[in-house]
């Protein structure tokens, strides 16, 4: 990849359909899927074999992964909280994890009922036995910059287990505002901070729009040098277990102004848009995306 282009993680089939209130039929689930990977996206986070007792959203993970079209060059990442998470991935022929914790004991216990040490200690024979399966390891920092249980969140945190898990093996660390509490400046800083410990090409960053930030905080990081950027096409998203988590940033609106900046994303942002618009139609939700609103299908198409 070249400075001059990012590499989006859509995340609207995991963040986004982890949140909705009624469950998503399988099928729409891999027509979401497909779609995206044809829009030209190189990273797509598909599901989570988490316990289906605390997501029943994505029950079907399983089906999902084994239903969708895999193409050459690009990434299919799943979550998993733990190793059965990890073995269920396995047998469905998943070749990239992501496992998650936060900045903050008191998110991941009501997330994964664990402290981040307790989490961090899950991950060890996961993270051994990626090496040994030849399968990738992506994790995720939650509420590096404010955490709805424990309010404030130092910097020192973030940094310390960002580290921590990079120098575990992830091989990219994500760093994200599951609340969407942050500003720009103070995203800037958290990014610097951690930067400073983390080489920047192994850092993506994940903003969640609750406060209407999101976008202004990827344009500041991206002017920082992060390259990789977690989004949503249509906005959906957010965490069960953080209130106030509501959609992720979202991908159309993020790949508009990537590409007005003169980044490079491969991404056909009218099928993009398409996508949206349509995803938005079958879960009978407003569009998050300020482009999928402001255009009218017949002109994305056009
Ligand atoms: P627990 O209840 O402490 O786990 O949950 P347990 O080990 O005691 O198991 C309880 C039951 O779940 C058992 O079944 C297990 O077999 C089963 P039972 O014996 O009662 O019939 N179980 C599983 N089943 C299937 N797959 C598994 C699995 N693990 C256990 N992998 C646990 C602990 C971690 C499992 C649970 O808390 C969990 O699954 N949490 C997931 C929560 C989640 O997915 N949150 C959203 C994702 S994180 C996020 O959105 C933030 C992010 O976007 C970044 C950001 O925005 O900041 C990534
Ligand atoms: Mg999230």
């Amino acid at each position: 990849m070249t400075d001059s282009s990012v590499r989006i993680v859509e995340v609207g089939p995991r963040d986004g359909l982890q949140n909705e209130k009624t469950i998503v039929p399988t099928a729409t689930k891999i027509a979401l899927i497909d779609r995206l990977s044809a829009a030209g996206h190189r990273s797509i986070e598909v599901t989570s074999f988490v316990s289906p007792k605390w997501i029943p959203q994505l029950a079907d993970a399983a089906e999902v992964y084994l239903g969708i079209q895999k193409h050459e060059g690009i990434d299919y990442p799943v979550l998993v909280p733990n190793l059965q998470g990890y073995e269920r991935a396995l047998a469905a022929g998943v070749r990239e994890v992501a496992v998650f914790t936060a900045a903050s004991d008191a998110f991941n216990r009501k997330n994964i009922n664990a402290t981040v040490d307790e989490s961090i200690e899950r991950f060890l024979p996961i993270l051994e036995r990626a090496r040994n399966d030849g399968v990738k390891v992506r994790g995720y920092v939650s509420t590096v910059l404010g955490c709805p249980y424990q309010g404030e969140v130092e910097v020192r945190d973030v940094v310390r287990i960002a580290k921590r898990i990079f120098e575990l093996g992830c091989y990219e660390v994500s760093l994200g505002d599951t609340i969407g509490i942050g500003t720009p400046t103070k995203a800037r800083a958290m990014l610097r901070a951690v930067a400073d410990e983390v080489p920047m090409g192994a850092l993506a960053v994940h903003f969640h729009d609750t406060r209407g930030q999101a976008l202004a905080n990827v344009f500041a990081c991206v002017e920082d040098g992060v390259r990789v950027v977690d989004a949503a096409v249509a906005g959906l998203g957010g965490c069960p277990y953080a209130n106030g988590a509501t959609g992720n940033v979202a991908s159309e609106d993020v790949v508009y102004m990537l590409h007005g900046m003169g980044y490079m994303t491969g991404i056909d942002l009218d099928a993009l848009v398409a996508t949206g618009q349509w995803i938005s139609a079958e879960l009978g939700r407003e569009n998050g995306a300020k482009l999928g609103r402001a255009l009218a299908p017949a002109a994305v198409r056009a």
